[in-house]
């Protein structure tokens, strides 16, 4: 039998209870999120931020620039951000307009207000697994999502498919942390069906659609799609094919309704524990 892990579940579970906790705090924590791009995607990942950040209570402040927008200014912005004592969570959605340098951007973000954990102080961090930082929100949600349906990680063949640093390296970290056995595969990596055939765990972060086919997954798998493409009839679909893979998987995660709604309410989390910590 195959169990659909269920994200929207999971997630909603998890935001509950960060509305009762906000319920309970004399002030609200604040969520600053910034865009710096025409992707629609990123529009709308935006607007979604804001409206489940409002939702839970907390106060939500989105900064929007334009193609003509230099490093200088989003560095100021941020600046005044990391001083204000009504923002605890900053976030730059990324990608950023092409001309903008990335790593100066979120290396201006102060570590403490680091809510999506890219700033290397946290990335380092999270690597030498020194105490708390903001742990990047996709890979948090997987890991609790797995967490959630009594799922160990212990001694588990892991491999993920994508190395960026949003989700395939950090992922990689989260599951090694776990203790793990992974691998890390990308578009070099040559046979990659031989190398996940052999895997307890898949977690495919590429965005290529439906990338992973039945022959890529052995029977019993547990299978995380990451992946989010808007394919030619505008539904949205994920690098696992998922008719073909779940009549192998014995845990797979649907697109949608999966990894995206976890990466949300990790977001959520990450404020809210952002603000406890603003405390101490
Ligand atoms: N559900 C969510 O909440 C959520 C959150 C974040 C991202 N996403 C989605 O997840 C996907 C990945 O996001 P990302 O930001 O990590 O993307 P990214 O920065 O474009 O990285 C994609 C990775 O996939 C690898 N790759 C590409 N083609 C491959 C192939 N044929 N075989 C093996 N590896 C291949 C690339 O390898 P190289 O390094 O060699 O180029 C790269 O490491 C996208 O669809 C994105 O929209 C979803």
């Amino acid at each position: 039998m195959t169990i659909i892990l269920d994200g929207k579940k999971s997630a909603h579970l998890i935001i509950e209870n960060i509305k009762k906790k906000t319920a309970n705090l004399k002030e609200k924590p604040g969520l600053a999120v910034i865009l710096a791009n025409n992707n629609p995607a990123s529009r709308i990942y935006v607007g979604t931020k804001e409206k489940k950040a409002k939702e839970v209570g907390f106060n939500s402040y989105v900064y929007k620039f334009d193609e003509n927008t230099g490093n200088e200014q989003i560095i100021e912005l941020i600046k005044k951000l990391n001083e204000d004592s009504k923002v605890q969570g900053i976030l730059v959605q990324l990608p950023l307009f092409s001309h903008l340098s990335e790593s100066k951007i979120i290396e201006s973000i102060d570590p403490k207000k680091d809510v999506d954990g890219f700033h290397p102080i946290n990335v380092g961090k999270l690597n030498l697994g020194l105490d708390f930082c903001p742990i990047p929100c996709t890979p948090k949600g997987i890991i609790r999502l797995l967490k959630d349906y009594q799922i160990s990680l212990e001694g588990k063949n892991a491999v993920v498919i994508g190395r960026s640093n949003i989700v395939g390296k950090p992922m990689a970290a989260l599951l090694l942390k776990e203790s793990a056995t992974v691998t890390i595969a990308h578009s070099k990596t040559k046979d990659l069906p031989i190398i996940t055939k052999k895997a307890d765990i898949i977690i495919s972060a590429t965005g290529i659609p439906h990338l992973i086919k039945e022959n890529f997954v052995q029977t019993g798998a547990i299978v995380v799609d990451v992946g989010i493409i808007k394919n030619k009839e505008g539904k949205i679909i994920g690098d696992v094919d998922f008719s073909e893979v779940s009549k192998k998987a014995s845990y797979i995660t649907p697109t949608p309704g999966g990894v995206g709604p976890m990466t949300i309410a990790s977001l959520l989390d990450n404020t809210l524990e952002l603000y406890l910590r603003s405390l101490e």
